[in-house]
């Protein structure tokens, strides 16, 4: 079974337009487990890390500018290929291009204010769980429900 652990970062857009329920539901309902939840103020450094790969970007600073507006929700979220079902579940970048179903189809209008920050591979999500939590807070808990979520053998 690829159990995968995932980041999301619920963006200040989503914080500010009172949809920090709403979006953790739709994972829930979907069936990936909560492993770690918590309300960060990002700041410059963390940020600059982060957004490392896209230092070059015309957009940087207003991206960087536009993620300490509020706190942030860090999400570690587990699953069996977890990575990619939050990526199909977040759709495009760019919330006018995105489907409706995805959760940037069905919130945003916007390439920045796009809802949430999802990993995008596996080693992407190992370096930015451990960003943004501390391994104390990543909780391994199982769910009685768990027989119903996957087969026997994790399909
Ligand atoms: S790219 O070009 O493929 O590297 O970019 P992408 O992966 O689609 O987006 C990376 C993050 O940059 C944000 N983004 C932007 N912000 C502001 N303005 C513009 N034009 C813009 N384009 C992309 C986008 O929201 C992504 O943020 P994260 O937090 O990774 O989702």
């Amino acid at each position: 079974m690829n159990t995968q652990k995932t980041l999301v970062l619920l963006k200040p857009c989503t914080v500010q337009r009172a949809l920090i329920g709403e979006i953790i539901s739709r994972f829930e309902k979907k069936g990936l487990r909560v492993a770690g939840l918590k309300m960060m103020q990002l700041d410059d450094a963390i940020l600059a890390e982060h957004y490392a790969h896209l230092v070059d970007r015309p957009f940087f600073p207003g991206l960087k500018e536009s993620m300490m507006v509020t706190p942030v929700i860090a999400l570690a979220l587990e699953g069996v290929d977890a990575i990619e079902v939050v990526r199909q579940m977040a759709g495009p970048t760019n919330g006018r291009k995105a489907l409706p179903g995805t959760i940037r189809g069905d919130y945003s209008m916007s390439g920045q204010q796009n809802i949430v920050h999802a990993s995008d591979g596996p080693e992407t999500a190992a370096a930015e769980l451990a960003r943004f939590f501390r391994p104390e807070e990543i909780f391994e808990w199982k769910s009685p429900l768990e027989r119903s979520l996957y087969s026997d053998d994790g399909c």
